[in-house]
Parts: C-alpha cells; structure tokens; sequence
C-alpha cells in the first residue's frame, strides 16, 4: 500500500494523449466510490462516465474560457448529487464532503494506474444538464478530465498553464493551515 506515492503523483496537467477507455477501468473506478466512508453511510454520489468519441465532442460545448485542453479527454467523469441525499445537521451540508471523498479515491487510482485525473470547475452546468440528460434537481459538482499525460505540451494553454505543467503550482506552507491541539 502506497497511498503517499500516489498523492504526490497527481498532478492536474493539461496536456493529453488519447487513451482506450475501458468498461473494466470505469467499473474500477465505481468500486473506489462505492467503498468510500459516507454520512451514516448515505452514499450520496452519482457519476456518468463520458468515453464515447460523439458525446465526447458535445462535451466541448460546456468548457469554459480557458479549459480548451480538456477537449483532448479520453474521458469525462460528471459528479453529481443532492444535499438531500446525505446528512444535513443544522447548518452542516455533507454532501459535497462525502462526493468529494469518493471522487479523490478515484482520482488517486487513476494516478496509480498512470492516468491524469483533472477536476474542473470551469464549465456550464446548465449546458452539460442538457447534453447528458440530467434532472434540474440534481447538482452538476464538478467534472474530472481524464486522459494520458503527453510530454507535448498542449499549444492552446496559457503562460501560466505551461508553468503549471513544469512545476506544481505552490502550496501554503504547513505552518499555515496546521494547528496543533488549539486554533492559533
Ligand atoms: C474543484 C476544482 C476546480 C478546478 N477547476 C479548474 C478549472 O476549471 N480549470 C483548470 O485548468 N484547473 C482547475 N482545477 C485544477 C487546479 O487549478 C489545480 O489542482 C491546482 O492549480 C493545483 O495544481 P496540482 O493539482 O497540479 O497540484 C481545479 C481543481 C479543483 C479541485
């Protein structure tokens, strides 16, 4: 078991290769969400896996400026849910809590198998509704971008992009965001 590797590993690169998509890597996939720990074990994911070279294609409409390099994904994994499908205590919405978790086990295998899994915020949900089929009740979270890193570096990224698929953008120091035993 080496989860630290794969943490320092995963890196939100932007320049892709083509990949076969296969139904036993989705189901893979599945299997690191399902096993996921969850509000009283509410479970409330849902993901459509995009691999199908036309659904793909309309996949491009819902990029936001800036996020042309996802147009060379092998895969798009749409993450949905609802906050009435996990706990909700007082002022305390899990959902998101709960979704991301599965969602960064599946990115992190997705590492481990030599796959860059991006996660996105930049894209229409409205439009990505439209295009898949999905209910106006059930929120569109994120989109993760998967394809096969390629040591060409995609011509549409930006300065800044560049630099980011040089060297990981910089982290807050430690010291920072760590408290030991007391707030400050
Ligand atoms: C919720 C979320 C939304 C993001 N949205 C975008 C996005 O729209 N476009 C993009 O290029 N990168 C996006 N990123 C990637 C981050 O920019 C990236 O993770 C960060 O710069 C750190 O780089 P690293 O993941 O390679 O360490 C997003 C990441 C997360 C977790």
């Amino acid at each position: 078991m080496d989860v630290k590797e794969a943490v320092k590993q995963r890196r939100a690169y932007r320049s892709f290769e083509p990949v076969r998509i296969t139904k036993e890597l989705i189901y893979d996939l599945a299997e690191c969400a399902q096993l996921t720990a969850s509000c009283f074990n509410n479970q409330p994911w849902q993901y459509i896996f995009v691999y199908e070279k036309e659904m793909l294609e309309k996949m491009h409409s819902v990029l936001s400026s800036g996020n042309e390099w996802a147009q060379k994904a092998s895969l798009v994994i749409a993450v949905l849910g609802k906050k009435e499908d996990d706990c909700i205590i007082l002022d305390r919405i899990y959902y998101s809590f709960d979704i991301g978790m599965a969602t960064s086990a599946m990115i992190l295998r997705l590492t481990e198998l030599g796959l860059v899994a991006h996660p996105i915020a930049g894209y229409s949900p409205k439009k990505t509704r439209e295009i898949l089929g999905i209910p106006d009740n059930i929120d569109v979270i994120a989109l993760v971008i998967v394809g096969k890193k390629s040591e060409k570096i995609n011509p549409n990224l930006s300065d800044k992009q560049i630099e980011a698929e040089k060297n990981r953008p910089e982290r807050k120091k430690i010291i920072d965001f760590v408290f030991y035993n007391k707030y400050k």
